[in-house]
């Protein structure tokens, strides 16, 4: 038996003005997308956005159903209109950010774990690893390059 330690990298910016100019810019994009979320039920805010390889910018916002599984979340949003809109092209970045007067949402607040599951796939058909910055209403955020610094444990299908 063996105890063994995985180390995850990330950058903690206390105010988003400290925060490469590139990376900003998409967390703008994001939080015009969290204005356009559709959460009458949690009214959890979420937007997030993309920018892939080719230049383009694309957004999503979390999408609720009364029946509550059908609803989805906005990185998966973005990540699948990106994926159907310019299939193949890489995504660089992604921002992601959330509004609500309901729900703590304050300080940065990271994807939860099936977006991480679908980011993770995300970059595996990609050369280079993904960006990744979330922020909360506060302003402080965090910065990650590659999904093994959000997702250490992925779930990969290999065939034999
Ligand atoms: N939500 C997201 O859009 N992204 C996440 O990473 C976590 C949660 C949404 C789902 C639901 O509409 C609301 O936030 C509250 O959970």
């Amino acid at each position: 038996m063996e105890i063994k330690h995985k180390d995850i990298t990330y950058t903690k910016y206390e105010s988003i003005d400290e925060m490469p100019a590139d990376l900003r810019a998409l967390l703008t994009h994001a939080k015009t997308a969290a204005k356009l979320a559709y959460a009458p039920y949690s009214e959890f805010f979420v937007g997030a956005a993309v920018r892939l390889a080719n230049g383009k910018v694309v957004t999503g916002s979390n999408r609720e159903n009364s029946s509550f599984p059908a609803g989805i979340c906005a990185e998966r949003t973005a990540l699948a209109t990106a994926g159907h809109q310019y299939p193949g092209v890489a995504v660089e970045a992604m921002a992601i950010t959330v509004y609500s007067e309901k729900y703590e949402a304050f300080e940065a607040l990271p994807p939860c774990g099936v977006c991480r599951q679908v980011m993770n796939e995300t970059e595996k058909h990609q050369d280079n690893p993904m960006e990744v910055v979330f922020s909360g209403m506060k302003g402080t955020a965090i910065r990650v390059l590659g999904m093994h610094n959000l997702l250490p444990f992925s779930f990969n299908l290999k065939a034999r």
